[in-house]
């Protein structure tokens, strides 16, 4: 019989443990790595939690402010996560690849999606709900309205609502948010009607108005309710629609704004389908822009060195058309404008007024490993991606220089990306420098301090709309 040393013993034991340890080490690492989501043969949900039956997770979100359940949901459970708000299960994804296979590569597979009474408001054959041919021949003609090509012609009339507007401001404690949003309405109704609906377009605005207080409530077409009012101004604005389109018919003359585009022979849209995009577009133009430029008063109001520098740029434009005799601005000044247009990017990544925007899976679709069913919501979070240091350093710092080199590709959104990305972002741009120019040039303002916070209505907003006082210089 053989007998072993003690040390051999010690040795062979130690030589075995180790075997058995090393084939755990890789037997664990073969499992880890079979179940890495992008290896799996079977996609599985992304994680996250469903919250209670039915209600799901709709308290948390809407209790505190949503980006705060964003991004604690991020850090919880990374960029991509499920949810359940509202009824519907949800998919939130806040990469940048996440959104751009949602929105741009793979925007096919998600379909816009909207709540019933928004659709039955702004009218089923709004642009926001299409997809395919029809969408891509609405977009067509929205995009021939408002290319630069076609708005550079408008620069004197935008200007000339700028004035204004700021003019009716001075020595006066104003609501930003709410003379903002008068200021947009009426640059969209002039880029859809053009100059000449003057008579029809006050009562035009006060249908509007009527109508948008229904935006949100529930679709129940019974008298005295929200929605039925709403319903009736609707009707209301058909009808004004109606006649401008009879009263154009008989000038058999060509129009440059977006109306003249829907009715161009060729592609020419039905009277429902133009009211419909009308209303459409009003919609996306007004509370959109109004909410930004809100945001744009208060960061140059709290950050006096870069509003010095705005101002400086304005004033250098300024003098240079006084010293030509030109009375008015045009394309070209608009285009000399780099650190106004900087504070104006940094103004819509901060503060990300669409935090997200919603589609709707139309079949099971597979993003890396993880399923997404067909039916539920996808939510990609701007604002998380804006406010991701990974993409922006130091996110929450406001620092217009920051867009002195590019941004990385499909890390900044504010218009969106993709097939429903935003058609009149150039006329966007162009209104808040025009706005911007007047204001700088020739007015102060001061907040009031005590307004700190954050609103949703539902686009992010200063608290109470930020309220300042506002005079000419002197
Ligand atoms: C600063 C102001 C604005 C911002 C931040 C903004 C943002 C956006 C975003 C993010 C989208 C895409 C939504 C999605 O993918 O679901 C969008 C779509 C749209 N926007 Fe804007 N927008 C602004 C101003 C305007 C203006 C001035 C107009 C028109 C005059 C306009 C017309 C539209 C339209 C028609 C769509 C729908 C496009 C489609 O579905 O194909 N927007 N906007």
């Amino acid at each position: 019989m053989v007998t072993m040393s003690p040390i051999a013993t010690v040795i062979i034991f130690i030589l075995m443990l180790l075997l058995v340890l090393l084939s755990l080490a890789y037997f664990t690492y073969s499992i880890l790595l079979k179940t890495r989501p992008a290896d799996r043969k079977k996609p599985v949900l992304p994680p996250g939690s469903m919250g209670w039956p039915y209600i799901g997770e709709t308290f948390q979100l809407y209790s505190k402010n949503p980006n705060t359940f964003f991004a604690l949901k991020q850090k919880r459970y990374g960029s991509i996560f499920k949810t359940h708000i509202l009824g519907c299960p949800c998919v939130m994804v806040s990469s940048p690849e996440a959104a751009k296979f949602v929105l741009v590569t793979r925007a096919h597979l998600f379909k816009p999606t909207f709540p019933a009474s928004k659709e039955r408001m702004l009218g089923r054959q709004a642009i926001f709900f299409q997809q395919g041919d029809y969408h891509a021949r609405l977009r067509r003609l929205v995009l021939r309205a408002f290319m630069p090509s076609a708005i550079r012609r408008t620069v004197a009339d935008i200007e000339a609502v700028a004035v204004r507007t700021l003019r009716a401001w001075d020595g006066r404690r104003i609501n930003t948010f709410q003379e903002m949003k008068t200021y947009a309405f009426n640059v969209a109704l002039l880029s859809i009607f053009g100059k000449d609906e003057i008579e029809h377009i006050e009562e035009l605005k006060e249908c509007y108005y009527r109508l948008e207080k229904g935006y949100n409530s529930m679709p129940i077409n019974l008298p005295g309710t929200l929605f039925h009012k709403a319903m009736k101004a609707r009707k209301e604005l058909e009808r004004i629609v109606s006649k401008i389109l009879a009263s154009r018919r008989k000038k058999l003359v060509e129009f440059n704004d977006l109306l003249g585009s829907f009715m161009e022979a060729k592609e020419a849209l039905t009277d429902e389908q133009i009211t419909d995009n009308i209303i459409g577009v009003i919609f996306a133009a007004r509370d959109t822009t109004a909410s930004v430029l809100t945001w744009i008063v208060k960061y140059l109001g709290e950050n006096p060195s870069v509003l010095q520098a705005v101002t400086e740029e304005q004033e250098e434009i300024m003098r240079s058309k006084e010293i030509d005799g030109d009375k008015y601005l045009n394309w070209d000044d608009t285009k000399l404008m780099p650190m106004t247009s900087r504070v104006i990017q940094e103004t819509m990544r901060v503060a990300s007024i669409l935090s997200f925007t919603f589609r709707e899976a139309v079949e099971d679709v597979n993003f890396e490993g993880y399923l997404i069913p067909k039916g539920w919501k996808v939510l990609p979070l701007f604002r998380n991606i804006h406010h991701s240091p990974d993409n922006f350093p130091e996110p929450e710092k406001f620092d217009p220089s920051r867009f002195e080199r590019s941004p990385k590709a499909n890390t900044f959104m504010p218009f969106g990306n993709g097939t429903h990305s935003c058609p009149g972002n150039e006329l966007a741009k162009l209104e808040m420098l025009v706005l911007l120019h007047h204001l700088t040039t020739r007015y102060r303002w001061s907040l009031s301090g005590s307004e700190a916070g954050i609103q949703f209505g539902p686009f992010a907003l200063p608290l109470n709309g930020l309220p300042i006082s506002f005079s000419l210089k002197t």
